[in-house]
């Protein structure tokens, strides 16, 4: 019986990308399908976060192409891929210290109001918009007048996860989320990706820990030294099972 698959979101066809002399990435092949949960595994140095900041418009690969929706594209900016609806939050959280929770929300996309022929940030409409999103996550914040500096891990990622949902992005790429969070955070963080899921957004979960992505992924993608290894279904392979491929390099002859 020929099995027809959707058309995927994302195809990503041999991409190679070379920093002096590392080869960062191998002629990798990479499908995301809508609302599906990806998981994006190797160890350290494995090309996990120069694939995805390819794709997330960072910077372009020396060869292979992108498409997105079935359309090729090529990415000269972050904001290319953020107008098709790509929200990433990098491993090194993307938000400003010394900038308020709302002012973080927004970033690059603030609301404003004109008074004359003025236009002038809507705090208020933050501050509301803003609050009413974090808080539909389960987060609660005193006021999002204050700066993020103030806010734990688990909170700070909540603010990505929440501005992902709010401008309604297709794919969310979450590189490394659960580094440095509480066990109590990083279950609840895990709850607010499986509702970004359910809203109809994938999302390319990157980590070295298996264990960290397994309950909640369907796929798994893995990675060593700029080459894909290989890709499981979760009902094929056990957590154990994708450590096994990881640690070896190679895939299992089931
Ligand atoms: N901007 C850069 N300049 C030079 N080399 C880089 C750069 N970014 C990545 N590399 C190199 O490319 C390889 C892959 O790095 P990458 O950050 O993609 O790995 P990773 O799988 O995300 O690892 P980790 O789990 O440590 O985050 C590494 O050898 C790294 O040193
Ligand atoms: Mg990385």
């Amino acid at each position: 019986m020929i099995r027809l698959e959707g058309q995927p979101l994302v195809k990503m066809v041999d991409i190679e990308k070379k920093f002096r002399a590392v080869q960062a990435l191998n002629k990798v092949n990479l499908e995301i399908q809508p609302a599906e949960i990806l998981g994006l595994l190797g160890d350290n140095g494995a090309g996990k976060s120069t694939l995805i900041k390819i794709l997330a418009g960072v910077f372009p690969p020396d060869g292979g192409e992108i498409f997105f929706e079935g359309k090729k594209v090529n990415f000269s900016s972050p904001q290319d891929a953020r107008t098709l609806g790509i929200e990433t939050v990098h491993q090194a959280l993307s938000l400003v210290d010394i900038m308020s929770i709302a002012r973080n929300f927004f970033l690059g996309r603030e609301p404003t109001r004109k008074i004359g022929f003025i236009h002038l940030l809507d705090r208020k409409k933050m501050n509301e918009e803003c609050k009413r999103a974090v808080t539909g996550l389960g987060v609660r914040v005193r006021s999002t007048d204050e700066f993020v500096s103030i806010l734990s891990g688990g909170e700070r990622q909540a603010i990505s996860i929440g501005r992902a949902m709010y401008f309604k992005v297709k794919l969310l790429i979450l590189d490394e989320p659960l580094n440095a969070l509480s066990v109590r955070e990083t279950r609840e963080v895990l709850r607010q990706i499986q509702k970004v899921r359910e809203s109809g957004v994938s999302v390319v979960f990157i980590t070295h820990n298996v264990y960290h992505v397994y309950p909640i992924a369907e796929r798994f993608v893995m990675l060593d030294k700029g080459i894909k290894l290989g890709e499981v279904r979760k009902k094929d392979a056990s957590a154990e099972d994708i450590i096994e491929i990881i640690a070896t390099g190679r895939m299992l002859n089931k």
